[in-house]
């Protein structure tokens, strides 16, 4: 196995990309699962980030050999008893006529929208959550997380990021997520705290030949 190979278990290619760019000045070199399409899904159905950024994880270290890394994340809402969470991704999924729909990042934000119709700028308070897993090819567990604190907009803004960031404004610069850069959302997101702890305790996980 070549030194600090690391597997980024993701099919979300904005994940993808923010994951990749933060980890460009590690001396990691990165895979992605495009490098193994016999990999299947995993369903995430534990109801934690948690839970399913450690399956993801497990399920690619694995099936790969390779140290796996993997993250849940989502979007919790205080006026809507944190939701979406878990189901951030599926948020806008519907069956009709027997046949599942899915959502996508503009249904999810316009169901977003739907729900807090009516609700005030100040009790729309809401923060993404990250938890991030790695695991090793003989079994060893890292989990991090993070937290992204901020608001839902009565309007989406910006077009930068993926998912909800257009509707997210952030709480220290009250700018939309989607209107800052990549290197200005990496600093200060939920994904970006995450990594960072998994980082600070990567050289210590990393055993060559494990
Ligand atoms: P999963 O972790 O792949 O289950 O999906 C996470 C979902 O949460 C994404 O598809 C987005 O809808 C949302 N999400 C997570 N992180 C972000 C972010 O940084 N910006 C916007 N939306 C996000």
């Amino acid at each position: 196995m070549q030194k600090n190979q690391v597997l980024l278990a993701t099919r979300n290619q904005g994940k993808l990309k923010e994951l990749s760019d933060m980890l460009a000045s590690c001396k990691l070199s990165v895979l992605g699962l495009q490098n193994f399409p016999e990999l299947g899904e995993v369903e995430e159905d534990s109801p934690t980030f948690a839970g399913n950024a450690l399956k993801k994880a497990r399920y690619a270290a694995e099936h790969t050999g390779l140290y796996a890394i993997a993250d849940d994340s989502g979007l919790v809402v205080d006026a809507l008893g944190g939701a979406p969470g878990v189901r951030s991704a599926r948020y806008a999924e519907r069956v009709e006529n027997g046949c599942l729909i899915p959502g996508n990042d503009a249904a999810n934000m316009a169901r977003l929208l739907k729900e807090l119709d009516g609700v005030p700028m100040a009790e729309r308070t809401a923060r993404f959550c990250c938890a991030m897993a790695a695991v090793s090819p003989d079994g060893r567990e890292l989990l991090t997380e993070g937290f992204w604190g901020g608001s839902i907009a009565l309007a989406p803004k910006g077009s930068n990021g993926f998912g909800y960031d257009p509707v997210f404004i952030d709480s220290q610069s009250g700018l939309h997520a989607a209107e800052l850069s990549p290197e200005e959302k990496n600093a200060r997101s939920h994904r970006g705290k995450a990594l960072a702890a998994l980082l600070v305790q990567w050289t210590e996980f990393w055993r060559p030949g494990s």
